[in-house]
């Protein structure tokens, strides 16, 4: 399939699913008050890929993300709440120690871009289609 749709019903704030899209990985998180606030006080002069939080997102609580490391593939730890989830309570790649943060942001560590966002459109409120 060319394209993933994904029911975004039972996701809860705070909390994430994983779908496969075209083989790989897409994460879905609905974000909590307070992980969106952080990603938006970042300033982008901090930020190894500068990109601000609204240009990564369609609608504020819901992050949409390939969930494949940038520096060498690894699919990072962070969906499950009993993940670790790195230092800027994102993502945490255990294979060579990359940190992300609630908007997929590289933070810290050897991976060189963000998490990448991929193409998806909502279907009304509660569905997007990846792809
Ligand atoms: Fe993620 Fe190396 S593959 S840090």
């Amino acid at each position: 399939l060319s394209t993933t749709e994904v029911d975004l019903t039972p996701i809860a704030a705070g909390s994430a699913v994983t779908v496969m899209w075209r083989g790989k990985p897409v994460f879905v998180r609905n974000r909590t008050p307070e992980e969106i606030k952080e990603a938006r006080a970042v300033p982008l002069s901090e930020l190894r890929d500068p990109q601000t939080d609204q240009a990564r997102v369609k609608k504020d609580n819901w992050l949409v993300l390939v969930g494949v490391c940038t520096h060498l593939g690894c699919v990072p730890l962070g969906q499950k709440p009993t993940d670790p989830r790195g230092d800027y309570g994102g993502w945490f790649c255990p294979c060579h120690g990359s940190h992300y943060d609630t908007a997929g942001r590289i933070r810290k560590g050897p991976a060189p871009l963000n998490l990448a966002v991929p193409d998806y459109a909502f279907n009304g409120d509660a569905k997007i289609t990846v792809g």
